[in-house]
């Protein structure tokens, strides 16, 4: 039971913090250098925020995310100068890609400083890398360094597995009951891009995707001058996983008409009669922003299957391709 007081929802577990100022995000900032959780919106989707740097606060998210150890988080960063801290190296062309798409929704993935430690890595040689470009998550970071922090630790605000929450009251949904007083979700409205950041390798001579995204091949390819190299990669990658970000309702791709079933397609498909219409964007980041939401609508409805009809092309209909297969039911 939720009941709002002041600008606070508050439930049994933990408050959703609305209309942020910048006296909430210093708290919020100190939570995270306590050694708490914060959930944050980001661009892309909201993040389960703990400091990179201490290692039960980093096993909590685990915990939280009914996540295996071994699979890396992304440390979020405000700056660039503060990268360093957590890399050992970078190429020429990883720079290039940072000065050009950060703040925003990619991460790349660059060999590890000493002081990314096997907790952040998973106990990779490699870490990931991203300065979200969502004001609030920004300012947070901001905050976060001012007090002497030097990067947050957050994956996706879901259950291991399931679909990653675009709004704050999702990430209630998926992790709410799992998180204690202490911690904090902020609101910050819905996500702007609504998938993932793209997952960049910079370990080679060219950048590999690791995980499509918002930042597509052709952009990385234009601002690097360089050909994206084709992925076969067996790096951990736990987007990569079969049925990952998989609602409750069996997920069918393709055009088939199921009385009954849920609805996601481009606004010029017509929902035939009988099916429950989840989302109809007009356009391919429309797609991109309301595609999980409408995951969870679908599951909210209590509906057993939900019928996507993936949109074509390249750039962006790679991602949500992607993201589809991703939800898709194997059968
Ligand atoms: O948009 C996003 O990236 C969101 C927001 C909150 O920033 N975060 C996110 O985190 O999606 P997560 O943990 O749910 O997914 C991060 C992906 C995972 O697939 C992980 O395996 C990969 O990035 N990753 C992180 N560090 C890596 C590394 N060192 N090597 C390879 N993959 C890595
Ligand atoms: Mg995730």
């Amino acid at each position: 039971m939720k009941t709002k007081k002041g600008n606070k929802w508050e439930s049994s577990q933990v408050n959703i913090i609305s209309h942020c100022t910048l006296k909430t995000l210093e708290a919020a900032a100190r939570a995270i250098r306590d050694g708490h959780l914060v959930v944050s919106p980001t661009e892309t989707v909201y993040g389960l925020g703990a400091d990179a740097s201490n290692e039960n606060a980093v096993r909590r998210i685990y915990e939280v995310k009914g996540r295996p150890l071994d699979h890396p988080v992304i440390v979020h960063v405000g700056d660039l100068s503060q990268i360093d801290h957590w890399i050992s190296d970078i190429p020429e062309y990883a720079v290039t890609l940072a000065r050009e798409f950060w703040p925003g929704s990619m991460t790349l993935v660059l060999p590890r400083s000493k002081d990314a430690k096997d907790f952040i890595t998973g106990g990779q040689e490699s870490v990931g890398i991203r300065i979200p470009a969502h004001p609030l998550a920004l300012q947070l970071l901001k905050e976060f360094h001012k007090q002497g922090g030097l990067g947050v630790a957050a994956p996706s605000a879901n259950r291991f597995g399931e679909v990653s929450p675009t709004t704050s009251i999702a990430a209630e949904e998926e992790i709410g009951k799992y998180l204690s007083n202490n911690d904090l979700i902020l609101d910050g409205g819905p996500s702007v891009v609504g998938i993932e950041s793209t997952v960049i390798d910079c370990r080679a001579e060219r950048p590999r995707i690791l995980r499509p995204g918002a930042i597509t091949r052709e952009m990385i390819e234009e601002a690097t001058g360089l050909q994206v190299i084709d992925s076969d990669s067996k790096v951990r990658v736990s987007g990569a996983l079969e049925n990952h970000y998989a609602p409750r309702a069996r997920v069918v791709v393709g055009e088939e008409v199921i009385q009954g079933a849920g609805l996601i397609a481009l606004s010029a498909i017509e929902t035939p009669k009988g099916m429950t219409r989840l989302a109809s964007p007009s356009s391919i980041d429309e797609y991109a922003r309301t595609f999980y939401s409408a995951l969870r609508e679908g599951d909210h409805k209590g509906l057993t299957e939900i019928v996507v009809v993936p949109p074509n092309g390249d750039g962006l209909a790679i991602a949500i391709r992607d993201r589809i297969e991703k939800a898709r039911t194997k059968s």
